[in-house]
């Protein structure tokens, strides 16, 4: 069989918990955004879509926080490699990774980062600037790049694998939410088709 063993502890628990955290956090905003987008609970909850967005925002943020610790107190908890310890490519990851998420954030605002979209508060027109002229899904690559960039700075094996389950489930995250978010505004744009001819005609 493959030496893999060796290098990851399987047996570590808070190797399994950092994987189910990994998973967990964009299934569950994704139902919540998609509850929040057929029968607007968080809305009716906060009395305002901004303030159920605002909330949804605080707790997809600290379940990052609370992933980032796992991630990081499971790495604590397995086997070094040396080659794998490539402090210098970690930082320039780890830089990168950030900027895509924080320029991202700035260039989508609070609600364009936390599923505004979904509460009915949509951008004016799509984001072209940087980072979305480097890549479609920069939040996603940066956190990806940010997971990578840890595994490589404590030389952790169990990382690299933790880190292609993050990509995994990004991906499969990715499929998922654009075709919705894309029908969203597709939909806005026939309704705004529809109120344009429909005030010729009055
Ligand atoms: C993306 O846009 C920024 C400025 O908004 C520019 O400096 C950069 O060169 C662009 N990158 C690509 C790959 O087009």
């Amino acid at each position: 069989m493959s030496a893999l063993t060796e290098y990851v502890d399987f047996s570590q628990k808070s190797l399994q918990i950092a994987a189910l955290a990994i998973a967990f956090n964009p299934i569950f905003w994704n139902i919540v955004a998609r509850q929040e987008y057929h029968n607007h609970f968080l809305t009716r909850i906060f009395g305002s879509p901004y303030r159920g967005c605002y909330f949804l925002a605080v707790v997809i943020f600290s379940i990052g926080l609370i992933r980032d610790h796992i991630y990081n107190t499971a790495l604590g908890d397995q086997p070094y490699f040396a080659p794998v310890h490539q402090p210098y490519l970690a930082y320039g990851l780890f830089a990168s990774g950030n900027l895509l998420v924080l320029s991202s954030m700035w260039a989508l605002g609070l609600t364009g980062t936390y599923l505004g979209d979904y509460f009915g508060i949509l951008m004016d027109a799509p984001v072209t600037g940087f980072p979305f002229n480097v890549s479609g899904s920069p939040m996603y690559w940066g956190s990806t790049m940010s997971f990578l960039a840890v595994a490589l700075y404590k030389g952790k094996v169990a990382g690299l694998l933790l880190t292609v389950e993050v990509f995994v489930v990004y991906w499969f995250a990715l499929r998922w939410e654009d075709p919705f978010t894309a029908e969203i505004y597709a939909k806005r744009e026939r309704d705004r088709a529809k109120s344009k001819k429909g005030g010729k005609r009055s």
